[in-house]
């Protein structure tokens, strides 16, 4: 049986064992999926073990740029975000992918049926969650893509990195006041029930809101753009396509998303 695992700290709270067993079943495959806690500036040392016997794993916070030296190969979008979160032995070699940002635009593309193209968006954030999923939506040809971070700085260098594949423009909280189609929230601030300094006016009725965070209650961010008369969608639907797209590299084949969607929103 092949062995897959997902390497986190923390990592009891994930639910990629459940996701992937319920793709295995859709394919009759037999797999085993464990979760492994890494200790802190462990992660070659583990990771090597594993892959030892093991065929493919997946890698989350805060080892997915540990992930990305570990690989001795990577895909375009891992390389432009700085960050693995599927990791492959194939031949010997082990392969660094980044599906985060497939998922995304998958999950808000194919399941909430939105469209990028010529739309105005805007990504809240630009840490290492923003930088995953950049390249995937500017391939989706969006009108333009504004970024703002609550330090400024940090979205005008990331929006330089962006630059020969986006139409990309840094901003600050301030300057933000007329309506997106999308917006997107990549920051962490969910976690800490914080409220983003977003002015009103950036939402209109029109506007599809996403958290990339997910839970089991609406967060800050999502109750902020409901009120103003926003859809808005947590990421779970990302987590489960994020993890269809590993599937997808290991085993060749893409396994159904919408019914493990519904199952794991049932046990969060
Ligand atoms: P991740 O890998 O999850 O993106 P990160 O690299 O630490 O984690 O980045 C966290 C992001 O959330 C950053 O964009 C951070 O803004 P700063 O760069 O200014 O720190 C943003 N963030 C976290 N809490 C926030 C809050 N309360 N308000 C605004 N931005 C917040």
């Amino acid at each position: 049986m092949k062995q897959f695992a997902v390497f986190g700290n923390p990592i009891a709270h994930s639910k990629s064992p459940e996701i992937h067993q319920a793709f295995a079943r859709q394919f009759d495959i037999d797999l085993s999926y464990q979760k492994i806690l890494v200790s802190e500036g462990k992660f070659t040392v583990f990771a090597s073990r594993f892959f030892e016997s093991g065929a493919g794993a997946n890698v989350t916070v805060p080892f997915k740029e540990d992930a990305r030296q570990f690989a001795d190969k990577l895909s375009d979008e891992a390389e432009l975000a700085g960050a693995v979160n599927t990791l492959s032995r194939q031949h010997g070699v082990i392969i660094g992918d980044n599906t985060d940002g497939i998922g995304l635009v998958r999950d808000i593309r194919d399941n909430y049926g939105q469209t990028f193209c010529d739309k105005k968006l805007l990504i809240i954030g630009a840490g290492g969650a923003s930088r995953g999923v950049i390249l995937p939506l500017a391939k989706e040809s969006p009108q333009f893509i504004t970024l703002v971070n609550r330090t400024p700085e940090k979205a005008v260098q990331l929006a330089k990195r962006f630059l020969p594949y986006a139409v990309i423009t840094p901003c600050t909280f301030a300057e933000l006041n007329t309506p997106f189609d999308i917006i997107i929230n990549a920051t962490s601030s969910s976690l800490s029930g914080q409220q983003l300094p977003l002015c009103r006016h950036i939402v209109g009725n029109h506007t599809f809101a996403y958290d990339m965070m997910y839970g089991a209650r609406p967060s800050a961010f999502m109750q902020f753009a409901e009120k103003h008369g926003a859809k808005a969608a947590d990421g779970l639907g990302m987590l489960v396509e994020q993890a269809a797209e590993s599937f997808a590299i290991w085993h060749g084949v893409k396994p159904q998303t919408r019914e493990v969607i519904a199952m794991i929103r049932a046990i969060l």
